[in-house]
């Protein structure tokens, strides 16, 4: 196949990656046509909404972009089908979450979806076609989709319909709440491949903003693997600073000067190293589990446990932060009143996959606390998801909201205002670090609380002396003085 110059462009998947990660491209490329297809219509639609306020992904950036380039060179579509013929290029970004029954079960990733696409483009692509692994995946999944093709590729040649296929592996790095920012200058953009002309097309579509010495060429295998190392290695870091967090409750130390005493050190960097409930999102717990997975397949037993251990200290800090709040309340939060403020698995997001405030909820919740639940992107709707689910949750939900308890003595509801929340509450839970948590009038929030009062922040983002003059006691993560 010789270098193409990408002129059409299809993504399958309108979610998190799929959304932004085309908005951008369709931004800096406007001489490339780009359509993002999805099944589900209801998502569509709010991608198609015209109030730029009500887009599916909240992300900040992101209208802003999505202003520039929609119904210009980026649509959104349900029409696949159409989509793949007419595209020379297809990204495939469809969820591949942890498969919940059948062989792998709890650890190895559910790829149906990404068959289902490679099945689709096989049947539909015409010509030469790059196909682009977006999605994380494991290692050697591109073997599969390349045998999906070529055997399509044999039969279209026996009916005169000349296809050629190229699969590239190119995942994405970017991290919620800063996704328009970590698409439009990325620390580096990796390609994988094995034909040299599909991967400098690809190329030449970065290269429109991204700095030539960001774009990283691999072999494809690398390159995912690299996705899932990479999330590992940042996973492992919170599973440190967390463990850590609990040593300097039992010591005196405090986690912020011992993050920023060793953040100082050039080889560790200052970056993840926010001691918190334990970290949360679609991916970090799936990506692990997948290469805790592919370890014992090669027969890695020691590799898997080591990497295994980085969730299961995740789950413990999700734990002790339910079962601490319920020693410091006397022992119970049977009928007792408690605000929850935070929902999202972190700041400027309004995703709630694999949030922590999910786990400590339904702790909560099992133990018959009355939970009043602030967020500011959350719907009512979502956290409904959330706590009556045990399943993997869509992220984008479009119910109605329910509001109901989740059993006969625990109960939860969603509150409008921060105000609201903690009218009454016995203690106030901070989960997510939203900014604006961060300068809270705690004078005036304490006389609305019943006494004694907690404040059990999570996040470090409170200021200690602001709460203890507020008459509130203070448990704080991390913190020697607890
Ligand atoms: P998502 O669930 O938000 O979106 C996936 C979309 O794919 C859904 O809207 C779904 O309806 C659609 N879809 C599934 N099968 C389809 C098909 N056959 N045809 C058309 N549409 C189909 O998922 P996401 O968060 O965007 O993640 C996508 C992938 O990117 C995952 O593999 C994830 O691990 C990876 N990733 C995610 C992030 C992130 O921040 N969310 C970052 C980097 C990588
Ligand atoms: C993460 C990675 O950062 C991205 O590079 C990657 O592309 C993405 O996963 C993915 O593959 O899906 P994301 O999960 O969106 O991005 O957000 P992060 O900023 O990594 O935060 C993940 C979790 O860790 C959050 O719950 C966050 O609150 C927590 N965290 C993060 C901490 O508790 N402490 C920290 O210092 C940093």
């Amino acid at each position: 196949m010789s270098a193409l110059e990408i002129r059409t462009i299809c993504c399958i998947g309108a979610g998190y990656v799929g959304g932004p990660t085309m908005a951008v491209i369709a931004d800096k490329c406007p001489q490339i046509q780009v359509i993002v297809v999805d099944l589900n219509e209801a998502r569509i639609a709010d991608w198609n909404n015209p109030n730029f306020e009500r887009l599916p992904v909240y992300e900040p950036g992101l209208s802003a972009v999505l202003k520039r380039v929609r119904g210009k060179n980026l649509h959104f579509s349900t029409e696949v089908n159409a989509a793949i013929k007419d595209a020379e290029m297809i990204f495939i970004s469809v969820n591949t979450p942890t498969k919940t029954k059948g062989l792998g079960a709890g650890q190895a990733s559910d790829l149906r979806w990404v068959e289902a696409c490679a099945r689709q483009v096989a049947q539909y692509a015409q010509g030469n076609t790059i196909v682009v692994e977006k999605s994380t995946l494991p290692v050697r999944t591109a073997a599969v989709i390349k045998a999906i093709l070529e055997a399509s590729q044999q039969d279209k040649s026996t009916e005169g319909n000349n296809c050629n296929f190229s699969v590239l592996s190119n995942p994405e790095f970017l991290a919620e709440g800063t996704a328009i920012q970590n698409l439009e200058s990325p620390d580096r953009v990796l390609i994988g491949g094995e034909d040299k002309d599909s991967i400098e097309s690809l190329a030449t579509i970065y290269a429109n903003w991204v700095p030539e010495e960001k774009i990283l060429r691999t072999n494809l295998w690398s390159s995912e693997l690299s996705k899932l190392t990479a999330n590992a290695f940042l996973a492992q870091r919170i599973s440190s600073i967390n463990a850590v967090s609990s040593i300097c409750e039992k010591t005196g130390a405090d986690v912020r000067e011992v993050a920023t005493a060793i953040g100082s050190d050039s080889r560790i960097g200052p970056n993840f190293l926010q001691a918190g409930p334990g970290f949360g999102g679609s991916c970090f717990q799936k990506d692990i589990l997948n290469l805790v997975y592919l370890c014992h397949h090669f027969g890695l037993s020691e590799v898997a446990n080591y990497w295994e251990s980085v969730v299961q200290l995740n789950n413990w800090q999700k734990e002790r932060i339910s079962k601490l709040v319920i020693q410091k309340l006397f022992g119970t939060v049977t009928g007792k009143k408690l605000a929850i403020l935070g929902f999202a698995f972190k700041a400027n997001t309004n995703d709630t996959r694999e949030a922590p405030a999910i786990k400590i909820a339904k702790d909560l919740l099992e133990e018959g606390a009355q939970l009043a639940i602030f967020d500011p992107k959350v719907s009512s709707s979502q956290i409904t998801f959330c706590l009556q689910s045990d399943e993997y949750i869509p992220p984008i939900a479009s119910t109605k909201a329910i509001n109901t308890g989740l059993n006969d003595e625990g109960k939860w509801w969603s509150s409008k205002s921060i105000e609201d929340a903690l009218n009454g509450a016995d203690a106030v839970l901070i989960i997510t670090e939203w900014d604006h948590f961060r300068s809270l009038n705690w004078q005036s929030l304490a006389t609305l609380m019943r006494k004694p009062a907690w404040v059990f922040d999570t996040r470090g983002v409170v200021i200690p002396n602001e709460i203890l003059k507020a008459g509130l006691k203070l448990w704080r993560i991390g913190d020697g003085v607890n």
